[in-house]
């Protein structure tokens, strides 16, 4: 129909999206095989069916099992690029692409490794595709802060190639108050700065995300709603969400998507954007996530514009930039 034209055609941002979740089963046992990586499934469909999550860290098991496969530059430009790809077909003009360096030095992958290889897909999207791409760096929550501050120690060379930071993997037990000394360093150091909050943690993770990291951007933030005082602040101070509806199902933050509360974070005010999270294992790229979302919640072309404004606005582009975009 005309509506879903719309969403498919209009050009868009994607503000929330972890490279490695977008790294297909194909590619994970394409990879596999090239580097001498054995998996404990047999084969891509059996990989496929294990992607039945619960909650949150049912998912991380299986994400951080599906990055293991990932040693080369050249596999992390193949990820990237694969990704790049998808978002073209989708009219995304402006992607910032999480990554977790963590996951793979962990493994003994140089970060040089990693940066090099996303770094260079980013360059060649823009020259081939037209997609503006920037890099955010996350620390992963249920680690160590002492571990991130190593991370960024390790980031400091290539401090050019990202343009900030954020906090993912798992939210419950491991709060923003956790990383307080790694954001100030990474403040310090001119960074943009982005915290996971209120996916499945309360309201007070997204407080401590603004007033103790210094977020300037809240990912996911859907129990905002919990605090009245909470949505006011967001409001006042314009603080966009970046909201992944699919994602959200898949690790049964909300039961169905008609029971999902995108329309009334956007009738309350707030800059919430749509966005795919890790659409190899959720079920969906962002123009499967705005179509599926605006079904569900029978949203309208006013909710298409202001969506799309909202993931511009939100963006870490300039201001010229945005002004082109918009
Ligand atoms: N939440 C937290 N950590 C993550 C996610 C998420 O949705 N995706 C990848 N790492
Ligand atoms: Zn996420």
């Amino acid at each position: 129909d005309r509506l879903a034209d719309f969403l498919r055609g209009m050009p868009k941002a994607e503000l929330h999206i972890h490279i490695e979740g977008s790294l297909e089963p194909e590619l994970i046992f394409q990879m596999a095989q090239r580097n001498g990586v054995s998996l404990p499934y047999a084969s891509v469909e059996a990989l496929r069916a294990a992607y039945a999550f619960t909650n949150l860290q049912s998912f991380l098991d299986i994400y951080y099992a599906g990055a293991s496969v990932l040693l080369t530059e050249v596999d992390f430009f193949d990820m990237a690029w694969a990704y790049f790809l998808r978002a073209r077909a989708d009219n995304v003009i402006h992607a910032e692409l999480f990554f977790d360096p963590q996951t793979h030095t962990m493994r003994g992958v140089p970060f040089a490794v990693v940066i090099n290889g996303l770094h260079r897909a980013v360059e060649r999207a823009r020259q081939e595709l037209g997609i503006r791409a920037s890099l955010i760096l996350c620390f992963l929550r249920h680690l160590s802060e002492d571990e991130a501050l190593a991370t960024l120690e390790e980031a400091k060379p290539y401090i050019g190639r990202f343009i900030g930071v954020g906090l993912d993997s798992g939210e419950l037990g491991n709060p923003p108050e956790k990383f307080a000394r790694v954001f100030a360093e990474a403040r310090r150091l001119g960074l943009r700065i982005v915290a996971h909050a209120g996916e499945e943690g309360p309201p007070a993770y997204i407080w401590g995300a603004l007033d103790v990291l210094g977020a300037e951007r809240i990912d996911h933030g859907v129990q905002a709603l919990k605090d009245p005082a909470l949505v006011e602040r967001l409001v006042r101070e314009h603080i966009p969400l970046t909201v992944c509806p699919l994602s959200n199902i898949k690790l049964c933050v909300f039961p169905t998507l008609a029971q999902h509360n995108l329309r009334e974070l956007l009738d309350r005010g707030l800059v919430a954007t749509i966005n795919s999270d890790d659409p190899a294992y959720f079920g969906g790229y962002i123009n499967q996530n705005y179509l599926e979302t605006f079904q569900a919640l029978q949203l309208n072309l006013g909710h298409a514009r202001r969506l799309a404004e909202n993931s511009f606005v939100a963006s870490f582009a300039s201001a010229e930039e945005k002004c082109r975009d918009l």
